[in-house]
């Protein structure tokens, strides 16, 4: 990868969306890809943020549109799309990234701690995706990546609304990928191990040793591995995959 991107720039005057992108792993795709010739829209809730993420994309020369937005929210959605269209034109590639966690055992989950993830992990998903394939298709190309995670597909004691949410995230990718891909739309998802981010920052000492005895490759990801995989499901040298859930965790869940 470190050598096609050297050879030439991957996404050379694409406009990409990432949802979530204020921070962790959605600004770590901001900026590489940025670094390979897209210009940037974020989606975030947390303005804060999002500032120092443009910051970092126009220092590679490229345009950036930070959104404060809801993605749970389908009309705060079209609204940030309209903002974005009303800057770029067209949007190209759509990285599915914003997450949240609010973990419990079952029978102390409250109905809240439930709706509330389901809505920004699922809902937003489906919200973002909606609006943004119709223009896809209109344009009869399109990259979309979805944040997926290992616990959608392994599942974890504690995090019963992140897991269904997760693995409601495959089922939804492999759908929307038999929709689109006669319109030349790729749809795949990235399936994370542990990355080492603001999410997993606040676990205990004691989870992260024992997480880390899971690792074959004893070691926690970065932000950088996974926004490698974004950039290479994001551009052309990956045409010929959709439908895909691409682990990347270190060997934790083979
Ligand atoms: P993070 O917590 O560092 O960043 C998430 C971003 O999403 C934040 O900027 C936050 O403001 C934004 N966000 C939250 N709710 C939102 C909403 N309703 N609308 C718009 N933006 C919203 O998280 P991190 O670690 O960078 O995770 C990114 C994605 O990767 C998430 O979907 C997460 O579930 C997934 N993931 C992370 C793993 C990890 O180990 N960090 C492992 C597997 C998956």
């Amino acid at each position: 990868m470190k050598r096609l991107e050297e050879t030439h720039m991957l996404l050379n005057n694409k406009v990409a969306l990432i949802t979530g992108g204020g921070r962790g792993i959605g600004r770590e795709i901001a900026v590489i890809f940025a670094r390979n010739g897209a210009d940037i829209v974020i989606c975030d809730l947390n303005t804060a943020d999002i500032d120092e993420t443009n910051r970092q994309v126009e220092a590679h020369q490229r345009k950036a549109l930070a959104i404060t937005c809801d993605i749970s929210c389908l009309c705060e959605v079209e609204q940030a799309i309209k903002k974005a269209l009303d800057k770029f034109k067209k949007i190209d590639i759509l990285i599915n990234n914003a997450g949240i966690t609010k973990d419990n055992l079952l029978l102390r989950m409250t109905e809240s701690d439930w709706d509330k993830v389901i809505a920004v992990n699922l809902k937003g998903v489906f919200n973002c995706t909606k609006v943004i394939s119709r223009l896809m298709l209109k344009q009869k190309s399109g990259k979309i990546v979805n944040i997926s995670s290992i616990i959608g597909i392994r599942g974890n004691a504690g995090q019963a609304n992140y897991a269904a949410s997760k693995a409601g995230i495959i089922g939804f990718t492999k759908s929307i990928a038999r929709e689109l891909a006669s319109r030349g739309i790729n749809v795949n998802a990235i399936a994370p191990g542990f990355i080492e981010t603001g999410m997993t920052a606040k676990l205990s000492d004691e989870i992260r040793e024992r997480m880390l005895k899971e690792i074959p490759l004893a070691k926690f990801g970065t932000t950088a591995d996974v926004a490698k995989l974004a950039l290479f499901l994001a551009s052309e040298e990956s045409n010929y995959i959709t439908g895909q859930v691409i682990q990347i965790d270190g060997g934790m869940a083979m």
